[in-house]
């Protein structure tokens, strides 16, 4: 019989996280202080974050230890297993083999647990007692809710609105595991009431979100800020994936021709990805292709420039990809991938052709993300149902030119907490959505005049 599930024993879990810096041809651009256009040191950003994680943010070494009590936690539901998806494959009927890994069976549902555990770890040992953050989803804010009530810190999380009112059930959870969950903007920070003040009605953004939460976290005692993705540290935490899954393959003798993740902030599909883009500059023959949406096309449409992370403009210029800090993405329930910018580490590897970016409307995204319910059985996530539809069509090129292929994808999470999206869907509520260029121009207008990486 050939193998559906390829597993790991405890004991087999990687030690180390990789970090891609190490192995990169060109050096990233550094991310710059607005103030001074000069490179950001880690003292600029001791306030937002502890100094045990600034410094995996700037580290060049290639492999770094798992700490011990992360390990332990990570047990809990980890190695996640790298599944063969033979039902979807034979519904596509094409000459692909598909595999996934299924972040999905994390206690919060989704990947982003990899790194709330870590973080919430690295500040309780550098002695913080509380961290705020941002979500989109949701699925960020509850992980960390439950990695902070692991660890003994408080946290509050600020959700987009749009998320708050679609998801009622992603807050319910994060006061489960015993956070404060509150709408985005909000009257809690002079950046939420400045957005209330301009635009009473907003449905908020992950930029403003980002603001709110970072000058909560500023204006307080021991106190810290906690971001679920673009950043390079947590990247590094994410890489636990696509090391897992060497390994799995390792053990079956395959190696994937394509890699493919979706891709909101960079942190799932760079975390599946950046192991196997170390062997491709080592001359492996693999392709890396990240999913976004159409409405949100950062990689695919937007320009490769030095933006803020956030709308206040209070986080360095990162070089990126992106749609300028103020771009207010329409309400698609993928609601993790209406991130403004994509994560300096992918979008450098994109820029240098390492990595290939493609954009799906969301009505092919849940058309192929209930092709893969009615065959595989689980319900993806939303954003996870856009890596489903870059698997499909991958499937349909394989067909076309009657080549062979290895598909290896991240399924980033489960979509039970979804539910009202896959009914939109089913009803016939849900519109196409391509983003019109007037919309990106206007929105770039906020980013004339920064320095060019
Ligand atoms: C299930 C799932 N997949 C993907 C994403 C996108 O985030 P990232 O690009 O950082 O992996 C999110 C974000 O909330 C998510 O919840």
């Amino acid at each position: 019989m050939e193998q559906t599930k390829v597993v790991l024993a405890d004991h087999e879990i990687p030690r180390q996280w990789y970090n891609i810096q190490a192995d990169l041809p060109k050096p990233m651009s550094p991310p710059l202080h607005p103030g001074t256009g000069k490179p950001v040191g880690p003292g600029d950003l001791a306030p937002v974050f502890p100094m045990n994680l600034i410094e995996q943010e700037v580290s060049q070494e290639r492999w770094i230890d798992i700490p011990g009590e992360v390990l332990e936690k990570y047990l809990i539901w980890r190695p996640s297993p790298l599944c063969r998806a033979r039902n979807f494959e034979k519904l596509l009927d094409a000459p692909v083999k598909i595999y996934y890994k299924n972040e999905g069976l994390s206690p919060a549902g989704s990947h982003k647990p990899n790194t709330a555990i870590a973080q919430a770890y690295y500040n309780k040992v550098f002695g913080i007692k509380r961290l705020s953050t941002e979500t989109g989803a949701g699925q960020w804010g509850s992980a960390l809710a439950m990695a902070c009530r692991m660890f003994g810190l408080e946290c509050r999380v600020f959700m987009v609105r749009v998320s708050y009112e679609q998801k009622p059930y992603r807050r319910i959870m994060m006061n489960i595991w015993g956070a404060e969950c509150i709408p985005s903007p909000s009257d809690r920070t002079e950046a939420g009431r400045q957005v209330l003040a301009a635009h009473p009605d907003s449905p908020g953004s992950l930029g403003i979100a980002i603001s709110e939460a970072v000058e909560d976290a500023v204006s307080r005692e021991n106190s810290r800020y906690s971001l679920g993705s673009v950043l390079n540290h947590v990247l590094l935490h994410q890489t636990i994936i696509g090391l897992e899954a060497q390994k799995q393959f390792e053990k079956i003798g395959v190696y994937p021709d394509v890699v493919i993740g979706c891709a909101g902030g960079g942190s799932n599909f760079a975390g599946t990805a950046l192991p196997f883009v170390r062997d491709k500059i080592h001359g492996k023959q693999v392709r890396v292709v990240g999913a976004e949406p159409a409405s949100c096309p950062t990689m695919t449409r937007g320009p490769f420039a030095y933006d803020f992370g956030d709308l206040a403009m209070k986080t360095p210029l990162l070089p990126m990809y992106t749609l300028g800090h103020d771009f207010v993405p329409a309400p698609i329930h993928a609601g993790g991938l209406r991130y403004h910018g994509m994560a300096p580490i992918v979008s450098h590897l994109v820029r240098e052709g390492l990595v290939e970016a493609k954009a799906y409307d969301q009505i092919e995204t849940f058309e192929a993300g209930v092709k893969w319910a009615r065959t595989e059985g689980s319900i993806p996530a939303p954003e996870t149902n856009h890596a489903i539809a870059a698997v499909v069509a991958e499937a349909r090129r394989a067909k076309e030119e009657g080549k062979e292929r290895t598909i290896l994808f991240n399924w980033s999470g489960h979509g039970l907490v979804d539910l009202a999206a896959y009914d939109a869907y089913l009803t016939g509520k849900l519109i196409p959505y391509q983003l019109p260029d007037e919309e990106i121009q206007r929105a770039l207008k906020a980013i004339e005049g920064f320095p060019k990486p």
